[in-house]
C-alpha cells in the first residue's frame, strides 16, 4: 500500500492475512501487540502460561481479528515444539514470530538459583529455541522475528542481574541472528521499550496510571505501535533495532 502525503510517497506493506505467533500475548506487550495485528487483518496465535489470562486476551484480541492461542511454558523445549506444531496446524504456516515472553525475576540477594535458571530458559533459551523453529519454516521464503529486547540491555541496572544477562543477550542474538536469516529473506528486529506499564512492574495499578499521565511510563500500545512499524516497512527496508522511552525517563 502506499499513500501520497504532502511530503511525498510513503510506502506501508500491508499485515493483512500474515500469519502470526506472539509469545507473551496473553497480558501486557505481546496483547497490545496481537490485537493491533488483528485488527489489521493478521492471523494470530498467541501463547502464555496462564489459562484465565489466554482466556481473556482470546476475547480481547478476538474482537478485533482472527485469533488462536494455546497454553505453554517456553522454557521448555518440549512447549517451544507443540506451539510452532499448533500454529503450522492452526494458520497453515508462518510470516511473523513476535518474541516476546519474558519473566523479570526477584532481585538479586532474593533470587534463587532455580529462578535464575528460569529466567536464562524462558527469556533467552525460550527466544533462540523460538527463532530457530521460525526460522525452519520461513528460510528461502521470507517472514520476519521481532525480539521484544529491553533498555536494560545497555543500562544494566543493578536490580536484576540475571534479567540484564537476558536483554543483553538478545540484543547479540538479534545482531548476528539478522545477518545469518537475511540471506533467506528473513528480516530482524529488536524493540527494546524503557518502562511500560504491564504486569512485570511490580507497582500499584494506581501509580502506574500516575506514571503514564507523567510521561515516566509507557503504554503497552506505544510499543505495539513500534512493531508494527517494524513489520510494515517495504521489502527493501529492515528496521534493524528500535529503542522507545517514556518522554521524561531521563535513564
Ligand atoms: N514492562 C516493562 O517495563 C518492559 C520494559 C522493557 C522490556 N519489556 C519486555 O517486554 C516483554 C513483555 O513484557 P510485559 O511488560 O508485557 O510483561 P507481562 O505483562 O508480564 O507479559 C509477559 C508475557 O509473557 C508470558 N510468559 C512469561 N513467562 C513465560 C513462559 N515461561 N512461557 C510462556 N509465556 C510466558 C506471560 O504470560 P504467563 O505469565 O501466563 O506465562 C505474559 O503473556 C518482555 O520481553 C519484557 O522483558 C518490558
Amino acid at each position: 500500500m502506499a499513500e501520497q502525503g504532502a511530503g511525498g510517497w510513503y510506502e506501508a506493506q500491508p499485515v493483512a492475512g500474515k500469519r502470526v505467533i506472539v509469545t507473551g500475548g496473553t497480558t501486557g506487550i505481546g496483547r497490545a501487540v496481537a490485537r493491533l495485528l488483528a485488527a489489521h487483518g493478521a492471523r494470530v496465535v498467541i501463547v502464555g502460561r496462564h489459562e484465565d489470562d489466554l482466556r481473556e486476551a482470546l476475547d480481547d484480541v478476538g474482537a478485533a481479528g482472527e485469533a488462536h492461542g494455546l497454553t505453554a511454558d517456553l522454557s521448555r523445549l518440549d512447549d517451544v515444539r507443540r506451539l510452532f506444531a499448533t500454529a503450522d496446524e492452526r494458520l497453515g504456516g508462518l510470516d511473523v514470530l513476535v518474541n516476546n515472553a519474558a519473566v523479570y525475576g526477584d532481585e538479586w540477594d532474593e533470587e534463587s538459583l532455580e529462578d535464575a535458571e528460569y529466567a536464562i530458559r524462558t527469556n533467552l533459551v525460550g527466544y533462540v529455541a523460538c527463532a530457530h523453529q521460525a526460522f525452519d519454516r520461513m528460510k528461502g521464503r521470507g517472514g520476519h522475528v521481532v525480539n521484544v529486547g529491553s533498555m536494560s540491555a545497555d543500562l544494566r541496572e543493578p536490580s536484576g542481574p540475571t534479567y540484564v544477562s537476558t536483554k543483553a543477550g538478545i540484543q547479540a542474538f538479534s545482531e548476528s541472528f539478522r545477518k545469518a536469516a537475511n540471506e533467506q529473506g528473513i528480516k530482524v528486529t529488536v524493540v527494546e521499550p524503557g518502562k511500560v506499564s504491564t504486569d512485570m512492574i511490580q507497582k500499584p495499578d494506581r501509580e502506574k496510571a500516575r506514571l503514564e499521565k507523567e510521561q515516566k511510563m509507557l503504554r503497552p500500545e506505544d510499543v505495539a505501535a513500534c512493531v508494527f512499524f517494524a513489520l510494515t516497512q517495504p521489502d527493501r527496508c529492515d528496521v534493524v533495532a528500535l529503542q522507545v522511552r517514556p518522554h521524561l525517563q531521563v535513564i
